[in-house]
C-alpha cells in the first residue's frame, strides 16, 4: 500500500512568530510516524529554520515552496538545492500553478527545476493541473500529460521513490470549489496511466499521486477515499492547526479505506 502523504503549502502567509507557533502546535499534537504517513510543511523561505528548530525530533518533515535549476551563480534571489539542503530542507515544492500562472514559470522551466531538486537529492511535489478553460475546452487529461511528459523528460525511473505528483486543478485552488472525488479518480487514473506507459507498471502502482485544490476537513475523507488518491496538498487549510491536523489524520483513515486505485 502507498504511504499518505500530506503537504502543508504556507504559501506567502504567516510571520516569524505566527509561523513558528503554528509548527511547534503541529510537532506537539502530530503523533503518527514518518513510516505511516509523510506531513511535510513548507513554510515561507525566510522562516525555514525557525521551523526546521520548531519540528525537530518530531515526525514533520520541512519542506520549501521553491528550488532554482541552477547550481549556484549570479542569480539574484534565488535558492538553491544544496542551500536548502544546508538547512533541513528534505522537500521541495516544483511547478505549483501560482508559479505557472502568475509568474509564468514554462514547462521547460519546471522541468529543470525537477531534475536539479532529484539531482542533489532532494524529494519534490511535482504540480500538475489544468486552468478552467482548458477544462471548459474538454483538455484537461491532455494538458495534465503534456505537463507530465515534459516533467519528466530527464528523471530516472530510481527517482520515482522520491516524488509525489499532486494533481491540482487550478480552478479548485483557493476559491472554495473543489474538484469531485470523481474528478480527481479520473485525474489521477490518466497521471498513473502516463507513468505507467513513461516508466512500467509497478512504478506507476508504486507512486503517489495527492490532490490539491480547496481540501477542508468537509471534504477530505471523501476524496481521500476516491481509488488512487494517496493523500493532498492543503493551502488556505494548512495555516489552521486543527484543520491541518484533521485532514492529516483522514488522509490515514481515508486511504486505508479507499481501494488501490
Ligand atoms: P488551497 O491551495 O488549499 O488554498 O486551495 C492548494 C494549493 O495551492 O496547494
Amino acid at each position: 500500500m502507498r504511504r499518505p502523504f500530506v503537504g502543508g503549502n504556507w504559501k506567502m502567509n504567516t510571520d516569524l512568530e505566527s509561523g513558528t507557533v503554528l509548527a511547534q502546535t503541529l510537532a506537539a499534537q502530530w503523533k503518527q510516524n514518518a513510516d505511516v504517513c509523510d506531513v511535510v510543511l513548507f513554510p515561507p523561505f525566510p522562516y525555514l529554520q525557525s521551523v526546521a528548530r520548531a519540528i525537530d525530533g518530531s515526525s514533520l518533515a520541512l519542506g520549501a515552496q521553491d528550488v532554482s535549476s541552477e547550481v549556484n551563480g549570479a542569480l539574484t534571489g534565488e535558492v538553491s538545492a544544496e542551500m536548502l539542503i544546508d538547512i533541513g530542507v528534505t522537500w521541495v515544492l516544483v511547478g505549483h500553478s501560482e508559479r505557472r500562472h502568475r509568474l509564468g514559470e514554462p514547462d521547460s522551466l519546471v522541468a529543470e527545476k525537477f531534475a536539479m531538486a532529484i539531482a542533489s537529492g532532494l524529494s519534490v511535489v511535482l504540480c500538475v493541473g489544468e486552468t478552467l478553460l482548458q477544462r471548459s475546452a474538454g483538455n484537461a487529461h491532455e494538458i495534465v500529460v503534456s505537463q507530465l511528459s515534459s516533467a519528466f523528460e530527464r528523471i530516472p525511473s530510481d527517482a520515482l521513490e522520491r516524488v509525489v505528483i499532486a494533481y491540482e486543478p487550478v480552478w479548485a485552488i483557493g476559491t472554495g470549489v473543489a474538484a469531485t472525488a470523481e474528478d480527481a479518480q479520473g485525474a489521477h487514473g490518466v497521471i498513473r496511466e502516463f507513468i505507467g506507459s513513461r516508466y512500467d507498471s509497478e512504478l506507476a502502482s508504486g507512486i503517489r499521486i495527492v490532490y490539491g485544490g480547496s481540501l477542508v476537513p468537509g471534504n477530505a475523507k471523501t476524496i481521500f477515499a476516491a481509488p488512487g488518491v494517496d493523500g493532498g496538498l492543503l493551502g488556505g487549510a494548512s495555516l489552521k492547526a486543527a484543520d491541518f491536523l484533521s485532514i492529516c489524520s483522514s488522509a490515514m483513515i481515508g486511504i486505508a479505506t479507499g481501494s488501490a486505485g
